[in-house]
C-alpha cells in the first residue's frame, strides 16, 4: 500500500469506511457509519466521520477507498504458546480413546513430551514451524501476538525459545510480546526436587533471561499438575524485583485460588479461569486484573465447567479472548474461531468477543495506551473486513473475511 521511499509525514486516509473503533468511552463497538481514518508515521491521527476531513487534506494524502468495508483495530492474540517442537497428535488419539489430559500429563506425556521435542529442535526448526502458525494468525488480521516460552524448562532451551520469539518479530510485520513461562511444568531432571527448580527459576533463570532483554512478562501455571500458589509466589516475587509484569494460568482444571493470587501480585491478567469463584473474581476486579478466556482449550479438553462470565460482568472485569495456540490443549491457529467459541460455549456477546480480541486483549498485555482501539495516538494497526456487519466475524466458523491488514500504517 505504501512505497518504501515515502517521505515522512505523508498521510494515508482510509475513506468510505465503517469503523468499529472500540473506543473506551463509546457504547458498544463505537461504530462510525461514514467513517475515515488517517495515519501518519505509523500512528492514527484521526478516526471519525469522513465529512470532518477538509478536501485539501485529502488532496495531499494517499487515499484508500474502503468501499464501505468495515475497519476494526488489528486483532490481538494475547495468549499463545506458538513456539514448540513436534506435535501431540498421538495424545489426541489417546484422549479420543478415553485417556484424560491429567493422566497423560502424569505419565510423562503432555507438556513434557513437547519439552523433549523442543529441547531437541534447532532454532531454525522452531522458527520454521512457528511461522506456519503465525502466518495463519496474521492472515486473519492479527497485528499483535503474545508468545510464551515454557517448553524448554532449562535456561538454554528457554533462551532458545525466547530468541525464536524475538526473531519472529523481525521476520514478519507483527508486534510480538515475549512471556517467560518456565513455571509451566516441573522438568524431569528436577522431578525429585521441586524446591530446587523453583529456586533456580527465581534466582537464576528469570534474572539471566531478563538481563538478555528476552522477557516482557512472566507467567506461571498454577494447578495441581503444575505449581502451587506458594511456588508461583516465589516466581512472581522474582519477577517483581526485576520490574517485570506477571500473568497467570489460573483455575483451569480446579479452583486453586488463582484469581486471588493473580490479584495479590497485581497481574496484568489471569487466564483460563474455568473454576474461579466469586471471591477470586472480586479480587481480580479490585486489583485491575484482566480475564483472558480461552475457549478452545475448554473445547479440546471437553471441559464442562465454564468460566464465571456472569461474575466477570458483574464485577466489570475486562474480558479478553485468545487462541491459547499450543500443541496440547489448543492446537488452533484461528482467533476468529476462538471468538465463535467464546460466544457459543461461554455466552459472550458479539461486542464482548470483539472487545476481547482488541481493546481488552491490549489491556491483558499492558499495551492499552498503544493498541486495541481506533483512536488518535495509537498505532495504525487495522483489520479491514469484507462484511456487512461486525457479527459476521463471530458468527462464521472457519471463514476468513479479511480484506486487508495494516500494521503500523503499512
Ligand atoms: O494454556 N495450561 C497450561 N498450558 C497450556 C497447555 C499446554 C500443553 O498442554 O502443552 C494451556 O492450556
Ligand atoms: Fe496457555
Amino acid at each position: 500500500m505504501a512505497e518504501s521511499d515515502d517521505p515522512g509525514g505523508v498521510e494515508t486516509i482510509w475513506l468510505n469506511a465503517r469503523l468499529a473503533t472500540l473506543a473506551s468511552g463509546a457504547t458498544g463497538l463505537g461504530t462510525i457509519d461514514n467513517g475515515a481514518l488517517i495515519a501518519r508515521d505509523g500512528r492514527i491521527v484521526f478516526a471519525g466521520p469522513q465529512d470532518a476531513i477538509p478536501a485539501d487534506r485529502r488532496a495531499r494524502a494517499r487515499v484508500v477507498d474502503c468501499e464501505r468495508r468495515w475497519i476494526t483495530p488489528g486483532l490481538i492474540d494475547c495468549h499463545t504458546h506458538l513456539v514448540y517442537g513436534g506435535d501431540r497428535a498421538r495424545e489426541f488419539e489417546m484422549r479420543l480413546a478415553g485417556a484424560t489430559y491429567e493422566e497423560i500429563a502424569r505419565s510423562g506425556g503432555g507438556i513434557l513430551s513437547s519439552v523433549r521435542a523442543t529441547r531437541e529442535a534447532s532454532e531454525e526448526d522452531l522458527i520454521r514451524s512457528a511461522l506456519r502458525r503465525l502466518d495463519a494468525l496474521i492472515a486473519e488480521g492479527v497485528t499483535t501476538i503474545e508468545i510464551k516460552s515454557g517448553y524448554g524448562l532449562d535456561v538454554e532451551a528457554e533462551r532458545k525459545s525466547l530468541r525464536v520469539v524475538r526473531r519472529l518479530a523481525e521476520i514478519r510485520p507483527v508486534a510480538v510480546r515475549a512471556t517467560l513461562l518456565a513455571a509451566h511444568a516441573l522438568p524431569p531432571e528436577f522431578a525429585d526436587d521441586r524446591a530446587a527448580y523453583v529456586e533456580t527459576l527465581a534466582e537464576r533463570m528469570i534474572p539471566a533471561l531478563a538481563a538478555e532483554g528476552l522477557v516482557d512478562a512472566v507467567d506461571a501455571f498454577c494447578e495441581r499438575i503444575a505449581f502451587t500458589p506458594a511456588e508461583v509466589a516465589r516466581v512472581f516475587d522474582a519477577a517483581r524485583r526485576l520490574g517485570l509484569p506477571v500473568k497467570l494460568h489460573a483455575d483451569q482444571l480446579s479452583n486453586g485460588g488463582g484469581g486471588a493470587l493473580a490479584a495479590k501480585f497485581g497481574a496484568l491478567s489471569a487466564d483460563h479461569l474455568e473454576y474461579t469463584d466469586e471471591a477470586g473474581v472480586a479480587a481480580m476486579a479490585s486489583a485491575g486484573v484482566a480475564a483472558v478466556l480461552l475457549p478452545a482449550a475448554y473445547y479440546v479438553l471437553r471441559e464442562t465447567h465454564a468460566p464465571p462470565v456472569a461474575l466477570l460482568r458483574k464485577y466489570r472485569v475486562p474480558m479478553a479472548v485468545a487462541t491459547d495456540s499450543n500443541p496440547g490443549t489448543s492446537p488452533m491457529t484461528s482467533l476468529l474461531l476462538a471468538l465463535n467459541m467464546a460466544a457459543t460455549l461461554f455466552g459472550l456477546t458479539v461486542d464482548e468477543c470483539l472487545a476481547g480480541a482488541t481493546r481488552n486483549a491490549a489491556r491483558a498485555l499492558g499495551l492499552e495506551a498503544d493498541i486495541g482501539t481506533l483512536e488518535a495516538g495509537k498505532w495504525a494497526d487495522l483489520a479491514i473486513w469484507d462484511i456487512e456487519q461486525p457479527a459476521e466475524l463471530v458468527y462464521r466458523l472457519g471463514f476468513n473475511a479479511l480484506h486487508a491488514r495494516v500494521w503500523r500504517g503499512q
